[in-house]
């Protein structure tokens, strides 16, 4: 690895941004070593370790002023002092890819970069992080006051939230609508197969159900609605009318509801699976 062959001599503007204000993630597994400004440089990250909210900002501040790096990363920490005579120790091996974009520390010494988590290099293709996935990343960047002309960060490790358990309309939903409910009656007392109050009715199997409710249009009450829009709970008439509804009265009517209107809400914010 020669780093003074590998960067070229450009900067781009645009990978200098602001220091995010949003919360702190990820851990220091790799304590770096002192590079010329006297001092080890200091990496942080902020945003989400939830994947789906592709929100994460690498940070490393307290660098030589006015010198190019890149970001490395892999799933596998190791340590390597001095690789390819650089001042600083390489703490990620394996599968290891750059991310591309260069970065410059400027007069202040310092760079952030915001990652997209749909693709993120290894040694040979971009992949989306999973949920469960830990990665690990560091900045490799000159530093040519120095004798060995390199030298990295130190380095950081994100561990990205597992998946959420999957909530399904047979196994979670279709029962609390059918539930018995000592506090009122169940759903379906009032809105039984085929037409039921309102035109609103819940069949007596949960595959035919789900077609009736899941995309499918409201009945005449509440007209011109959908019961169930995938991804959108606040726009579901379902979820409203368990919840904070526009249109008549809370359900069950005369009652409380015995399922979970937070597990409603998840499951038709995970796309409403069947
Ligand atoms: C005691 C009878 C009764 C029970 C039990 C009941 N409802 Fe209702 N439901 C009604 C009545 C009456 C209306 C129309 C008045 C209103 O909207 O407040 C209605 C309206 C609705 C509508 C609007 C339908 C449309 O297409 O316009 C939905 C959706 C609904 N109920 C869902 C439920 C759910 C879910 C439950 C169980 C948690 C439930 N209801 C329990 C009586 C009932």
């Amino acid at each position: 690895m020669n780093l003074r062959n590998a960067l070229p001599a450009f900067a781009l503007a645009g990978s200098l941004l602001a220091t995010s204000a949003s919360a702190q993630i990820g851990t220091i597994f790799c304590a770096g070593q002192p590079n010329s400004t006297g001092s080890a440089s200091v990496m942080s990250a902020s945003g989400s370790t939830n994947v789906s909210q592709n929100d994460v900002t690498l940070s490393v501040d307290g660098l030589p002023a006015n010198q190019f790096g890149l970001f490395i990363t892999s799933q596998t920490p190791i340590l390597a002092p001095n690789p390819g005579g650089s001042n600083g120790d390489l703490c990620i091996g394996g599968s290891l890819g750059r991310i591309t974009t260069l970065v410059n520390s400027g007069s202040t010494g310092d760079v952030s970069l915001a990652l997209d988590l749909t693709g993120i290099p290894n040694s040979n293709a971009l992949y989306a992080v999973a949920p469960g996935d830990t990665v690990y990343f560091q900045l490799w960047h000159r530093d040519t006051a120095a004798p060995g002309f390199s030298n990295f960060s130190p380095g950081i490790q994100i561990a990205f939230d597992a998946a959420p358990p999957s909530i399904s309309f047979a196994t979670d939903i279709y029962p609390m609508l059918t539930q018995a409910n000592i506090n009122a009656p169940r759903c379906n007392a009032c809105h039984g197969p085929s037409f039921g109050t309102c035109g609103f009715g819940i069949a007596n199997d949960a595959a035919t159900a789900y077609a009736e409710i899941v995309s499918a249009p409201s009945g005449f009450c509440c007209a011109n609605q959908i019961y169930v829009i995938p991804g959108d709970p606040g726009n579901s008439l379902l979820y409203q009318k368990l919840t904070n509804p526009a249109c008549g009265g809370r359900m069950p009517q005369g009652g409380t509801f015995a399922g979970d209107t937070n597990v409603v809400r998840d499951w038709i914010l995970a796309g409403a699976p069947f």
